[in-house]
């Protein structure tokens, strides 16, 4: 008999119901009787937000490293970074006594309007998934858990507790499920968090297709499904359906109703030891990491700055950038002194250090001088004399860089944008620099797409720097003076204004469903089939050298009842400098008998070249090996699905 199946034996039922609902806001039921301890957990996903013992979750989280958020994340394309990140997690999990960090969020980023999405990794499922895998594999590498959230549809903030996803099949297979199974199925995250949202009409708690027939029967979790707090509704329904712990505590009504239940015959006593089976295992797991100790705040910090420069999308540039040692310089934008570097809600982390942009520029600038101006003091204020001190500024300088954040209230867990504009304030601003300085770069902090139609034309350059986390003022300063060739790609699509969006017309919904009429066509899959212009399209970014592509071949001509097909390409570092290029790979299949989005990525990597290097990818030792599962081609048809690099 297995250890789990002994302690099972001599568990009561009042101790099984115990143990499949929360004892606190952050910890499991312990049972000192049979020896388990509890299980601590705390948010995720880009930092532990631990809440010292005996606190609210408003209060103050004890100091950790604050990373870059998942959309800067994504647009590494670099799952081996985030395998590293993941370690160095797990590191301070450790030393700060949590066994479960509760994240990271793959839900797709099916409106840029979410205020979760800076939370969340790509529009694409593929990217989402390899993403959220090399990150789950780094964090339980070294021994600590993790929670893959939101299961599933909780793509908006807009009544998130009690909205209905409305998602035809083929949508919810094709790009709302696939993340979270190719995360679970490559990297097998001890814990799934259970969205708020109902699908279908049905609570995502309660949900028995997804909790067990696609989740634990299908893809074949054998960890714990967690709710989301507060998420469940009927506990007795939430345990039938396959959600295993309901998270927060205490609450002994909950575990009276699951004792009541099996007495009454209501609930079959094998449903729940199901349920106590998987949370003794995942506990088991937990109990053989030793807690406590320290971290490498410095290291940490540097890994911070290193993630956030690999994240961050060069837009524009006229060859501006790298800067090519100025003299005066014009700093502006309140972001430079104050740096906006993270969201608002359970995300948010206490820093342990700061990188103040400015003081960042000045360590690098050499002799430059250089001017500030806040340009604005509050989000949301107009104030034309401080509008004036800065473009007097740009005016006298050789060059300006203006620091942009989209503003607090504007993006946020709990409510979604009603917009995807700065503020009226930072527009004049960025308008009246760029009419008096040719050579203005603007840096931006935001979580998700922005538009900049109104004002992108008058710039040289333009820095996607994210919610670049509590390094990222030196990584901006890295970029700007060519101290890091930037490499980011986008990992969603930047729209030209907020009504090109895919679900433009069916967000954030209404009388309690939002529907999700776009079906396969989010992101980028919408914009090739309307053959819609993008500010920015899915996958760009630029460097400061060129590569180019050679010798492009596939395994096979014709994907018919092939298993998986490997593509291959030589790349070259064309330029003068060294960089990194991310090779893409997507699908088109030339005749599917469905409809079908004109392309679908498919494969990825990221590869470093020296000047004048050429590369094969993928190298020897890997291999772009597309999914067998990829219905390439439709039955009978003789044409190949083409690939596109
Ligand atoms: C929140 C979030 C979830 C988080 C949890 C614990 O409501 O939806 O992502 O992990 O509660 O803070």
């Amino acid at each position: 008999m297995s250890d789990t199946q002994a302690i099972l034996a001599h568990m009561s039922l009042e101790e099984k119901a115990a143990l499949c609902t929360g004892a606190s806001n952050w910890t499991t039921t312990s049972l000192p009787r049979l020896n388990i301890p509890q299980v601590l957990v705390a948010d995720g996903p880009h930092g532990i937000r631990r809440i010292p013992d005996g606190h609210a979750a408003a209060h103050q989280s004890l100091p950790a490293t604050c990373f870059p958020t998942a959309s800067c994340l994504a647009a590494t394309w670099d799952p081996d970074l985030l395998y590293e990140m993941g370690q160095a997690l797990a590191e301070e999990a450790i030393a700060l006594g949590v066994d479960v960090i509760l994240g990271p969020g793959v839900n797709i980023k099916r409106s840029p309007l979410c205020g979760r999405n800076f939370e969340y990794f790509s529009e694409d499922p593929y990217l989402a998934g390899e993403m959220a895998a090399g990150l789950i594999d780094g964090i339980q590498s070294k021994g600590v858990g993790t929670a893959l959230k939101h299961f599933v549809a909780n793509n908006q903030e807009f009544e998130r507790f009690s909205i209905s996803a409305e998602v035809d099949e083929r949508a919810m297979r094709e790009i709302y499920l696939p993340a979270f199974e190719k995360a679970v199925t490559k990297a097998k995250p001890w814990t799934v968090m259970c969205a708020y949202n109902k699908v279908n009409g049905t609570y995502a708690s309660e949900h028995r297709r997804l909790l067990t027939d696609i989740l634990k029967n299908e893809w074949g979790f054998a960890g714990l499904v967690l709710s989301d707090w507060g998420a469940v509704h009927d506990r007795v329904a939430a345990l039938k359906a396959g959600l295993d712990l309901e998270m927060p505590g205490p609450k002994q009504t909950r575990v009276n109703a699951l004792i009541a239940a099996v007495r009454d015959g209501i609930l079959d006593e094998a449903v729940l030891d199901s349920s106590v089976r998987r949370i003794v295992e995942v506990v088991g797991r937990a109990a053989q990491t030793p807690k406590g100790g320290d971290f490498d705040v410095a290291s940490h910090h540097a890994l911070a700055r290193m993630v956030a420069a690999e994240g961050m999308v060069l837009l524009k540039n006229n060859g501006l950038l790298p800067l090519k040692n100025p003299q005066r310089i014009a700093v502006i934008g309140r972001a430079a002194q104050e740096p906006h570097f993270q969201g608002g809600g359970s995300s948010h982390i206490n820093p342990t250090q700061v990188d103040v942009p400015f003081a960042e520029l000045q360590k690098l600038a050499g002799k430059a001088t250089l001017y500030f101006a806040a340009g604005y003091r509050e989000d949301d204020c107009f104030q034309q004399d401080l509008i004036d001190e800065a473009t007097a500024a740009a005016r006298s300088a050789d060059v300006a860089l203006l620091y942009v954040a989209l503003p607090a209230f504007k993006e946020s867990e709990g409510y979604d944008r009603a917009d995807l504009d700065l503020a009226a304030h930072q527009v004049a601003l960025i308008q009246a620099v760029t009419a008096v300085q040719s050579s203005t770069v603007v840096i931006l902090n935001n979580g998700a797409p922005i538009t900049m139609h109104d004002w992108i034309d008058g710039t040289a350059a333009v820095l996607e720097a994210w919610m670049m986390g509590q390094a990222g003022g030196g990584a901006i300063a890295d970029i700007l003076f060519g101290k890091t060739n930037p490499s980011g790609k986008l990992a969603e699509t930047f729209p030209i204004k907020l009504a090109d969006t895919p679900a433009y017309l069916h967000f954030p919904g209404e009388n309690g469903e939002v529907r999700y009429s776009e079906s396969l066509f989010v992101g980028y899959r919408y914009y090739d089939a309307k053959g819609a212009p993008t500010q920015f399209p899915f996958g760009h970014g630029l460097s400061y050298t060129t590569f180019a592509y050679a010798n492009a071949r596939a395994s096979a001509a014709v994907f018919r009842d092939v298993d998986g097909v490997t593509v291959s390409v030589d790349v070259t570092n064309t330029g003068a400098v060294a960089g990194k290029e991310v090779v893409q790979v997507y699908v088109h299949d030339h005749e599917a008998r469905l409809l079908r989005p004109f392309k679908e990525l498919k494969g990825f990597a990221k590869v470093e070249l020296q000047p004048g290097q050429t590369k094969p990818w993928p190298s020897p030792s890997t291999s772009a090996l597309l999914p067998s599962t990829t219905p390439l081609i439709s039955a009978g048809s003789q044409k190949a699905a083409s690939l596109t690099f």
